[in-house]
C-alpha cells in the first residue's frame, strides 16, 4: 500500500519479510515523475506504475538510485529504456543499461518543484546517493554499516567523513530504504558521532 508523505512526495513502504525489498520512493513535480530506487518483485514495481498513472502524474521520466545494492536496482530491467536513470559512477558500474552520471550534488527540477541530489561518503557501500526532497532526506542504505555476523566493517576515516557531510545537510528527517521508523537530524547525527568514536572491530583495507 501506497503512503502519501506531502503533495510532491509518496512511496511504497519496505517489505523485507522474504528477503530485502527496500522502499520505492515517487517525486513529481509538474512536468515529471522521478522514482528513487525501484525494489525488487515486479509485483511492487507494477504497483508503483499504477499508482503514477491513477494520480494522472506526469510520466516517469527520471529513476534515481541510492547505491548499485541488487535488492535497489534489479527492477530496472522492467523499464522502458527513455527512462533516464541518474546515479554515481560506482552505481553506474554494475549497472547493464546507460544511466547520466551524478558527478557533484545538484538540485534537480521536476517542475516547479525541486529536488537535490546528493552524494555521500557511506560505510555501507561506495558512491552512495541520498535524495534531500523538502525537509526529508532519503538515504537509502547510507547510515547502514557493512555487518557481517555480529561484527561490523568499520573505517574510522569514512566515519568522520560522513559526520561532516551529515552536518552539513539542511534536513529535519531521515527516511531509509528499509527502516519503518524514521529519523530526526540530531539521532542521525549523534549515531554518527558513537560510530566515528566507538572501538574498531575490523577495517576494511
Ligand atoms: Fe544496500
Amino acid at each position: 500500500m501506497i503512503r502519501r508523505l506531502n503533495e510532491h512526495i509518496d512511496y511504497l513502504p519496505s517489505d523485507d519479510k522474504n528477503g530485502p525489498c527496500p522502499k520505492i520512493v515517487i517525486f513529481h513535480g509538474e512536468e515529471a515523475t522521478l522514482l528513487l530506487d525501484v525494489s525488487t518483485n515486479k509485483e511492487r514495481l507494477d504497483e508503483v506504475l499504477s499508482f503514477i498513472k491513477e494520480k494522472d502524474y506526469p510520466s516517469l521520466r527520471y529513476v534515481a538510485l541510492t547505491h548499485f545494492h541488487d535488492d535497489h536496482t534489479s527492477n530496472l530491467m522492467y523499464l522502458d529504456d527513455d527512462i533516464e536513470i541518474l546515479c554515481s559512477k560506482n552505481t553506474a558500474r554494475y549497472l547493464s543499461r546507460k544511466s547520466t552520471l551524478v558527478e557533484k550534488d545538484e538540485d534537480f527540477d521536476l517542475g516547479n518543484y525541486t529536488i537535490r541530489l546528493i552524494l555521500v561518503p557511506s560505510l555501507h557501500a561506495k558512491g552512495c546517493l541520498d535524495v534531500l526532497a523538502d525537509s526529508y532526506l532519503f538515504v537509502g542504505d547510507s547510515l547502514y554499516y557493512r555487518q557481517s555476523g555480529s561484527s561490523y566493517y568499520y573505517n574510522h576515516e569514512i566515519a568522520y567523513e560522513m559526520l561532516r557531510k551529515y552536518e552539513g545537510i539542511d534536513f529535519k528527517t531521515s527516511i531509509s530504504a528499509h527502516d519503518q521508523n524514521d529519523e530526526s537530524k540530531e539521532e542521525v547525527i549523534s549515531f554518527l558521532k558513537r560510530l566515528e568514536q566507538a572501538p574498531v572491530t575490523k577495517i576494511i583495507p
